[in-house]
This record gives C-alpha cells, structure tokens and sequence, in this order.
C-alpha cells in the first residue's frame, strides 16, 4: 500500500511539475513557423519599446502605461538597467523591475525585457561604476591603434563573471515574482552588440585567439553544414581552399570580413555563457536584438559581429542558448530586412523600428508575410494621441483577428501587401487564387492619384479562412482574386462583408458592393480607413 501511495506521489509531483513547465512562455514550431507560446496559446506580440530611460523614471510610469493600454499594445519591451540593478557589488536592487512587472499587470500587458548589461549599443554605459572604475579587474576593448574603448572587453572571464551573475540575479528575481503570472514572456540579452570603431579587438587576448586556430566546435559546424551555410561564408571559405584547420586567415582569408567573424563567434561565446547561466536560473526564450549593416557600411563602420542575418551560422554555432536573432531597423529597405531575418529557423520579431506614422502600414505585412512574431515600435511612450495614432487603428483590427492570424502561420495560409510611391502593385499566389494588392491611389479615381499627392504607406493582410473564403486586414490597399488553377474557370466575387470580431465571433457589418467593390471587381479598404473585410469566391465559365 505504502508502495502505491508513495508512486501517486511521485506522480502528482511529476504531473504538476511538468504542467507547470509546459504552461512556461517557450517557443514551439507551427509549420514553418516558431511561435511563442504563452497560457498554452501562440501569442502574437503587438508590441513598443519604451525609450532607454523611461522605466527610471517610476513616477511617470501611469502616465507612461496608460498611453500603451490605449495605443491597443498587449505586449511591451523594458530595459532592465544593470547599473541600477547592481548598484554596489553583490547587492541588488530590484525596485525597477518590480514597478515595470506591477504597471504591466495593473495594464494588462506582458514584458519582454531588455537586459542592458555588459553592452547596449557595442558601449558599456550600463555597466556599474565599481565595473567601470575597475578597468584593470574588467578590462576594455583596444583599437587597432592601440585605444581602449568604452566597451568591455569580450575575451576577460571577470568581464563575463560580473555580467553572468548579475543577468542570473535578474532572472531568479523574475523567477521569483512571476512564475506564477508570467507577465515577462522573453528576454533580450544584452542590446545591439557590436565591435567598433574596428571590426574587432585588438586586446592581448583577442590577438593572441586571432592567431591561434578557429575553435573545433565552428569547423565541426562548417564542415557538416557545408551544403546549407550562408553564402557569404561559403565563399571566404572556399576562397582559402576549404581548409579545416589553421588561424582565422587561414581558414578565411586575411580582411575585415574574417575579423567579423572572429568577433562574432568570440561574442557569441561570450554570450552562450550568459544566455545559458539565465535560462538555467529560470528558463524564458531568449534572443538577440542587431544593429544593422545597411548603408554600405563596412565591419567596424557598422556594430561589427552582432546578431547579424549574414552572421546567422556563427552565432547559431556559438550562441545555441539565444533562439534566434533580430533586427532593429531604422534603416529604409524594410521588406528586405524582414526577409534577410525570417529564414530557415529564425522567425521575424521586430524588437526596434524607428518611430514613424509608417509602421501603421509595415506592421501587416510582417504579420502576414513573414509570419511575424511580434511588431515593437522604438520609444513606443511619445504617442501624443493614442486613440487617433494611425498604429493604434492597426493594432486595433489585428488584435480581433490574433488568433486567427495565429492559426494560419507557417502552413502557407497568408500573405502580406506593403506599398509607397514605388512599390505599387504585387501579385502573390494563396490557395488556390491568385492575389493582386494595389495601393488604392494607384486607381485613377481619386485625386489624390493625380494631382501628385504623396502616397502614404498602405499595407493590409489576408488569411485564407478555407478554399473560397478569405480576410483582408489593413489601410489603403485593394485586392483582385484570380483562379490559379489551370481549369479554365474565371473566379468572381460572391460577397464582401466589412466584419468586426467580437469574442473571436465574425460579425457582418456592412456589405461592401457597388462602389466599394468596384462593382464586383475588387475588395477595396481606402486610404485613411482602417477596416476587416470577409470575402467569399466562386469560380464560372
Ligand atoms: C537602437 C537601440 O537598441 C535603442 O536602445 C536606442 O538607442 C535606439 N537605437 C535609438 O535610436
């Protein structure tokens, strides 16, 4: 009897240990798509940044929240200050995080939180002063010319020690305090790391690495993914004879892109360390959040061996314990840089765009191209209106359709339009129908298309709901529907509902014919209008 009493104990004890794991925020792959999960659910992040000093300031954190609640986000992302968490050497002060987690809560929001740590924007301004005044003890990064820098250095194990603990204290307190609510849901680790002015450090340490042999572990991962490395790579290593042993110019040539690499795989080293000590202390998904290469720029011009896309191999390699990288994008270009990010393995989340009226149009297209994970405008708190803010009227409709969305990612089953003055028009294939999205100006009716008012951006989503049936989304773009079967039937428009949803229930509000359908021709959302629209097909000869 003992026996069987003592084995339903360890039952129950496994049972409920194990449910409370599953019902942890984690990752899970849907088709092609990684998702977050969280109560058990994929859980879409609308989301905004909060400046880099606003969650200091705890007195105007209401006013701060209350504009988030109204601009619809359900998810917002929150620095967490090393220098003010750790003030003093081993005492830690939790009082900013605990008012962000309980401001969230009483705004029913959930946290990604940001650990400004050992670097934000390749500098060390978060790092305590004990660290900073210390610089023997924590060393910096050297220029080529011999400088050291404001940025600690990745190849001191004090360096990697301080932040470790000071990360795991983090995470223990969150542990802590939120297990049970889990208003965070994912950590940042660290904030846009990246070497510069140089493409590397050119510390002791870092030179004598740079002349000793590429570790084992990123040959091993060279030489059995050879068939799917990124091109880039492929080539330097090819160019040098597919060597699989000797010192960084060995293997990849001498010039800046191999010190990229070096400094990748040496932050990504580093990083490991951190990512995998936290998410022992208590386990929530982790990324990397990048400041991009773009303009032209050269390694060392730009952060240098960041979470870049064209760094992916390498940080996967060294970093197993982040989950994928992101990318801050402030840059034009943005289709291309959601491309560059959402590839095998590594979902799209948005974890920085600049703040701009735009986002109000590129927040569908991540969403229903890309299979977004998440959206986060930067310094999300300087909405002046929220309830007249144009991402407001997005979030507005795309948190009605969440599930929806949610449902679709990753089996083929949506796809996004974006559009400006050049990108006006695009055809993509969704079931069994091909789709044109057309920036509505590019209509000759409205004035607007002629008298050579600028063309906002526009975008919208469409999700097929089954084999006739779809939902458009967005702002100021039409859709024609044409059979992409080889069958000889033309398709035509059965009906067009504006909808809204209402506790996931579609509710018809207004049929959309005549005109607003162009009779017949087209599913049309103006520009300036934000809406929902339900359209069913059938096919004739
Ligand atoms: C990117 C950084 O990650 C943010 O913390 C912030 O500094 C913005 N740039 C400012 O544009």
């Amino acid at each position: 009897m003992k026996k069987v009493i003592a084995i339903l104990l360890l039952y129950v004890i496994f049972a409920v240990g194990a449910q409370g794991q599953s019902q942890q925020p984690r990752l899970a792959k849907q088709g092609t798509a990684t998702q977050l999960i969280v109560d058990g659910k994929p859980f879409l992040m609308l989301g905004g940044e909060l400046g880099n000093s606003t969650a200091s300031a705890l007195t105007d954190l209401d006013t701060v929240f209350s504009t988030l609640q109204q601009t619809g986000l359900n998810t917002v992302l929150v620095p967490a200050y090393w220098e003010l968490i750790e003030p003093t050497e081993e005492k830690f002060d939790f009082t900013y995080i605990d008012a962000a987690i309980n401001k969230a809560r009483a705004y029913d929001l959930k946290i990604v939180m940001l650990w400004f740590g050992v670097w934000k924007n390749s500098m060390s301004c978060y790092a305590p002063l004990w660290v900073k005044e210390n610089y023997k003890k924590y060393p910096r990064t050297v220029t080529k010319a011999g400088q050291p820098q404001e940025i600690l250095t990745a190849f001191s194990s004090n360096n990697l020690e301080a932040d470790k603990h000071a990360f795991v204290a983090l995470m223990q307190h969150i542990g802590k305090i939120d297990a049970a609510e889990q208003t965070v849901i994912m950590m940042q680790v660290e904030n846009e790391i990246g070497m510069i002015p140089d493409a590397r450090d050119y510390c002791k340490e870092a030179d004598k690495l740079f002349n000793s042999a590429v570790p084992k572990a990123f040959i091993d991962y060279l030489t059995s993914h050879k068939s799917t490395l990124q091109k880039s790579l492929l080539e330097r290593w090819a160019a040098n004879g597919f060597r699989t042993n000797g010192s960084w110019i060995d293997i990849f040539g001498e010039g800046l892109e191999t010190d990229e690499l070096f400094t990748a795989w040496n932050y990504g080293v580093f990083v490991e360390e951190i990512a995998k000590a936290g998410k022992k202390a208590y386990s929530l998904p982790l990324y990397l959040n990048a400041a991009l290469n773009s303009r032209n720029r050269k390694p060392g011009e730009y952060p240098s061996g960041g979470a870049l896309a064209h760094l992916l191999d390498v940080w996967r390699t060294a970093a197993p314990s982040v989950d994928f990288i992101a990318p801050d994008i402030y840059d034009t270009g943005f289709a291309e840089w959601c491309a560059q990010y959402h590839t095998a393995g590594n979902p799209l989340f948005i974890p920085e765009i600049r703040f701009s009226d735009t986002n109000a149009a590129k927040v569908f297209y991540a969403f229903g191209e890309h299979d977004a994970m998440g959206f986060s405008p930067f310094s999300i708190e300087d909405i002046n209106n929220p309830q007249e803010y144009p991402l407001t009227k997005s979030y507005r409709i795309l948190r009605q359709i969440l599930p929806l969305l949610a449902a679709a990612q990753g089996k083929g089953n949506s796809c996004g339009f974006w559009f400006d003055a050049t990108n006006k028009e695009r055809t993509v294939t969704l079931g069994n129908y091909r789709l044109t999205g057309r920036h509505v100006y590019s209509y000759g009716w409205t004035s607007q298309s002629t008298d050579g008012s600028p063309f906002p951006e526009v975008g919208a989503l469409v999700i097929k709901l089954s084999d006739n049936e779809f939902l458009v989304a967005g702002t100021g773009v039409a859709v024609t529907f044409a059979n992409a079967l080889d069958n000889g039937m033309v398709t035509g428009i059965a009906s067009i509902d504006k909808v809204l949803f209402e506790d996931g229930k579609m509710i018809p509000k207004c049929r959309m014919n005549g005109d607003q359908s162009h009779q017949g021709r087209h599913l049309r959302i103006e520009v300036g209008d934000w809406n929902i629209q339900h359209i069913k097909l059938y096919n004739y000869k």
